[in-house]
């Protein structure tokens, strides 16, 4: 650390407005009194011990004061002090300013319309005369535009949305350049574009009595799919398993009626995509759900990443599954608790990780794609020496403090928060987080959007890791190892920014 940061400046107005404000419900002598030795005092780390007697400072005098300042409050009252100096000298020295404000000068694409309202940063879809857009749908004009792939179909039938393929070459001609971002159903893709969402399906529509005689329905139009759909299909029958077959392949009930409505009356939904790839969980599976019929699924090999709680759905991920999975068919279609036990979900609510998963889609993927593009353009000022010059950790007596930000999924604004080097701990990090969000009194970006019955009145952190994974990543496997892991994140990446997910 340089000598400059070892030197914490701090305006005597900004300190006796702290100050005074903590002090607020003492009586006016000991303000004075406190005054007086402020201003008499130059070097922070002087120690006043007989303010301890007096000063406890709550969060009821000082809503922005936060009880972790204070470590030990018998005789280390500067504790406190020195981390407010600290984090308004950070605060101050940190802010550095971007290039561009996306109030005044939105992230433009073009190439298609905007068909959403609102988001964290300024954002425009369309065209505006003699601006270069910062990204388009398609293959770029020029190389100030970043090219975007998005696509909701699978891969396994259109090659060109494999993310590797995707992002080398495209089209005929070896030169083109590969795309930048890839939205597509994949969850490592840049921009994810889902199938799921609380706005399309009603998941926690109440569950109806099973009317219907055969015990699965099925809605299956093409025959020839690239996998075996088909003859898992044609095994479950012959294995004895009722079926009502209202799409075009091995039709037996007419299929003109509503999907989700005759799905209520079946306890089984054979939800069978016709691609088996990564993530790629289509209509077939949520209206299952939204119906309360137990989803028996071909697809995706991760489906239990989507499942709404554990043991509520079935998966057949190679045929030899077949006979098990009808097996527990038939368990389950004649054993009544079992069957509710495997639907509880619809009751309780679902897990925390499908919450997770489905809330990302609170925000639309245009303005997710938006708010993409506007960190990676924050991401090329961040590489400038103004930035690299920011201090970011201040010392203190009792080691650096650090200055980290973090912003909820599918927002773009950062907020601050400062954690000590000798509590450096991912639980300090989770609680820094909630106070924070709290103090401001954060709303939930999916509150509005979940069904009501499973809002949630607390914030409940899911996820924290560092901007810029994927969600994939983000959701099953980046973890902070340890406290050690958090700790050598935090040195290695100065000023880390962070994104939480809550549930
Ligand atoms: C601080 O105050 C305590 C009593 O509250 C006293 O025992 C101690 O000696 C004092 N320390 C200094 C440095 O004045
Ligand atoms: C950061 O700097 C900008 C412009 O220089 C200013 O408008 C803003 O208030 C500053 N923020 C803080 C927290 O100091
Ligand atoms: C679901 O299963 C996973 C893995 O078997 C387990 O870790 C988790 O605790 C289970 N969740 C519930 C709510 O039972
Ligand atoms: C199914 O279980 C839920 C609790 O999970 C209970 O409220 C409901 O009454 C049960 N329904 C039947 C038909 O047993
Ligand atoms: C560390 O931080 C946690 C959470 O903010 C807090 O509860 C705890 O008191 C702190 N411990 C120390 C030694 O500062």
């Amino acid at each position: 650390m340089s000598n400059q940061a070892m030197v914490v400046p701090l305006s005597s107005n900004s300190r006796r407005k702290r100050w005074s404000s903590l002090m607020a419900p003492l009586i006016v002598a000991v303000v004075v009194l406190g005054e007086i030795a402020f201003l008499g005092r130059l070097d922070f780390a002087v120690v006043e011990n007989w303010t301890t007697s007096f000063y406890f400072p709550t969060s009821a005098s000082d809503p922005s004061f936060s009880s972790e300042h204070i470590v030990d409050i018998d005789n280390d009252i500067d504790v406190a002090e020195e981390s407010w100096r600290c984090e308004e000298w950070l605060e101050r020295e940190d802010n550095a300013t971007y290039s561009r404000d996306f109030r005044s000068d939105p992230v433009l694409v073009s190439g298609t319309d905007q068909d959403w309202t609102s988001c964290s940063v300024g954002c425009r879809f369309g065209f505006i005369d003699n601006k270069i857009p910062d990204a388009t749908f398609g293959l770029p004009q020029n190389a100030a535009t970043a090219s975007v792939l998005r696509s909701m179909e699978s891969s396994h039938y259109y090659a060109e949305n494999n993310i590797d393929l995707a992002r080398r070459y495209y089209g005929a001609w070896g030169d083109r350049r590969g795309f930048k971002i890839i939205m597509t159903t994949s969850l490592s893709s840049d921009v994810p574009v889902g199938y799921f969402s609380w706005a399309e399906y009603d998941i926690m529509a109440a569950v109806r009595p099973k009317t219907a005689d055969a015990v699965a329905a099925a809605f299956i139009s093409n025959c020839g799919a690239r996998n075996f759909r088909l003859q898992a299909l044609e095994m479950l029958e012959k294995l004895d398993i009722k079926i009502d077959s209202y799409g075009s392949c091995h039709r037996n009930h007419d299929g003109r009626v509503d999907k989700v409505e005759t799905l209520k009356n079946y306890k089984f939904s054979l939800a069978f995509e016709n691609s088996n790839e990564e993530d790629y969980v289509t209509e077939k599976f949520f209206q299952s759900l939204v119906a309360g019929a137990i989803p028996v699924v071909v697809g995706a090999p991760n489906i239990q990443d989507f499942a709404p709680s554990n043991n509520s759905i079935l998966h057949i991920k190679e045929l030899g599954d077949v006979l098990s999975v009808a097996k527990t068919m038939k368990y389950l279609a004649t054993n009544s608790d079992a069957f509710n036990k495997s639907i509880s979900w619809k009751y309780e609510g679902p897990s925390d990780s499908f919450k997770a998963l489905v809330d990302m889609a609170a925000v639309h993927s245009s303005c997710r794609l938006c708010i993409h593009l506007a960190t990676k353009i924050q991401e090329n000022d961040e590489k400038t020496e103004r930035f690299q010059k920011r201090p970011c950790k201040c010392p203190s007596s009792r080691g650096n403090i650090y200055h980290l930000y973090v912003r909820e999924r599918g927002r773009f604004e950062m907020e601050s928060i400062y954690l000590g080097y000798w509590n450096l701990t991912l639980e300090a990090l989770e609680s820094s987080v909630l106070k924070k969000f709290k103090s401001l009194g954060h709303i939930p970006i999916w509150k509005k959007e979940r069904p009501e019955s499973i809002r949630g009145d607390e914030l409940k952190i899911y996820r924290i890791y560092p901007v810029g994974i994927t969600q994939r990543q983000a959701l099953y496997s980046f973890k902070f190892s340890s406290d050690d892991d958090l700790k050598k994140h935090i040195e290695n990446n100065p000023c880390l920014k962070l994104e939480v997910i809550f549930v």
